[in-house]
């Protein structure tokens, strides 16, 4: 037990079947759609070879991207990857929790290993809802039946109340995995004991996951907020900048509008201690072209921050006691508009605070830059990392505990 969350420790594990939540969710090149890091695959490997030396039968079920989104995609490379980062046969099934999985789950002999489809292909698993009603879920009773114990590796999505995440645990034995267990204890320790002064960076497009994060970090006594991407854009607009239709169409096809009013509230109640840029790039006819924010709107998308607003950020950095990075602070993927998360990534890890980085595009700054081994500690979660230290609950973390209060 990792306090009252059960892990594999607690469990005889030998010979069992086991349905395994992997999180493989990684950024796509949008050219190639190659892999753009493949550290969420690394991550689980020691959970997947202490199961297999346990001689146990692994299902990996997993998601990719969201209905809609360009990286949305079948887990058929996602399979291939695995099994070559974790170097064991790793078989993709075409389906999910229908008969043709369900024949694979039952006839799958001791130490073998397949992996499920994309399971956000199946539409109840993107409903957020309470664990008892995701219990409820087709996912969960088809599935649920055919296995000895659900095990939980996949830290990065455990922010969503999710059927693959939080149904499970209601219904049969649950554990977590060896990452998830690494994950909650260093995030948790830190999250009890910050150095001074303490600094979230946050970027990326899930303005709505950022802006609540950002509330709650705030609320416990975080020092400053520093942001970029979609997050800078929408607080640059609630604080009365016209960031230009380009910009406003993005969010507004994010349907993120009303996230302007929330950040308005939010500059009201935290004034300073929310640093915008005071600078941004355009992309203009596909160069990179910086202007002040007091020279918006421009008719060009803004796609990251600029150097004035670099030096301020950097100063920040220097200060802080204990960083927190999440999420690109431009539209990363393009070098022209990759320089402020490279920066930001740079100076993070030339700082003396103790660094906290998580999601892909931050991870994927660090490793491109050379600087991954001077960061304190790479979260193979983004928002579930900063949701946890925020001081927010980790429902797949509730629904384990309760796991073991129902089923212990
Ligand atoms: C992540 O990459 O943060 C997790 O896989 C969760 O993905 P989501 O934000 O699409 O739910």
């Amino acid at each position: 037990m990792l306090g009252d969350i059960p892990t594999l420790d607690d469990f005889d594990l030998s010979g069992k079947k086991i349905l395994l939540r992997v999180d493989l969710n990684t950024p796509l090149d949008p050219e190639t759609d190659e892999f753009l890091d493949d550290r969420r695959f690394q991550s689980h490997r020691e959970t997947l070879r202490e199961l297999l030396d346990q001689k146990c039968s692994i299902v990996c079920a997993a998601h990719q991207g969201r209905p809609g989104e360009a990286d949305f995609t079948t887990l058929e490379k996602h399979a291939k990857r695995l099994s070559e980062v974790a170097d064991i046969p790793i078989e993709y099934v075409d389906d999910i929790f229908g008969s043709q999985a369900q024949k694979k789950i039952k006839n799958l002999g001791e130490g073998e290993c397949i992996m499920l489809e994309n399971l956000r292909f199946y539409s109840e698993e993107v409903l957020k809802r309470p664990m008892d009603v995701q219990a409820k879920t087709y996912l969960v009773l088809k599935l649920a039946p055919l296995f000895d114990l659900y095990v939980n590796d996949a830290f990065a999505v455990s922010h969503r109340s999710q059927p693959s995440v939080v149904g499970f645990p209601q219904v049969m034995n649950a554990a977590a995995g060896r990452l998830m267990e690494k994950e909650v204890r260093i995030i948790g320790d830190i999250h009890e004991n910050p150095r001074k002064p303490v600094t979230f960076i946050l970027g990326g497009t899930k303005a709505d996951d950022g802006l609540r994060v950002a509330q709650k970090a705030l609320d416990s006594g975080t020092d400053t907020i520093l942001v970029g991407g979609v997050v800078a854009n929408i607080l640059l607009a609630a604080k009365g900048y016209r960031i230009g239709e380009p910009s406003i169409e993005f969010i507004r096809g994010k349907k993120m509008t009303e996230q302007i009013d929330v950040a308005r509230g939010m500059i009201q109640r935290y004034g300073d201690r929310i640093v915008v840029p005071k600078d941004v790039a355009l992309a203009k006819d596909g160069r990179r072209v910086e202007i002040p924010v007091g020279e918006l709107p421009q008719n060009y998308r803004i796609v990251d921050i600029g150097h004035e607003t670099m030096k301020t950020y950097k100063q920040i950095i220097s200060e802080s006691g204990t960083l927190f990075f999440n999420g690109a602070l431009g539209l990363f993927e393009n070098k022209l508009f990759s320089y402020g998360t490279m920066e930001t990534i740079k100076a993070v890890a030339e700082s003396e605070s103790f660094s906290v980085i998580g999601g892909g595009h931050t991870t994927a700054a660090a490793r491109e830059t050379g600087v991954v081994e001077k960061i304190s500690h790479v979260s193979s979660g983004g928002g579930a990392c900063v949701n946890m230290l925020a001081g927010y609950p980790l429902p797949a973390i509730d629904a384990l505990k309760s796991s073991a209060q129902i089923h212990g």
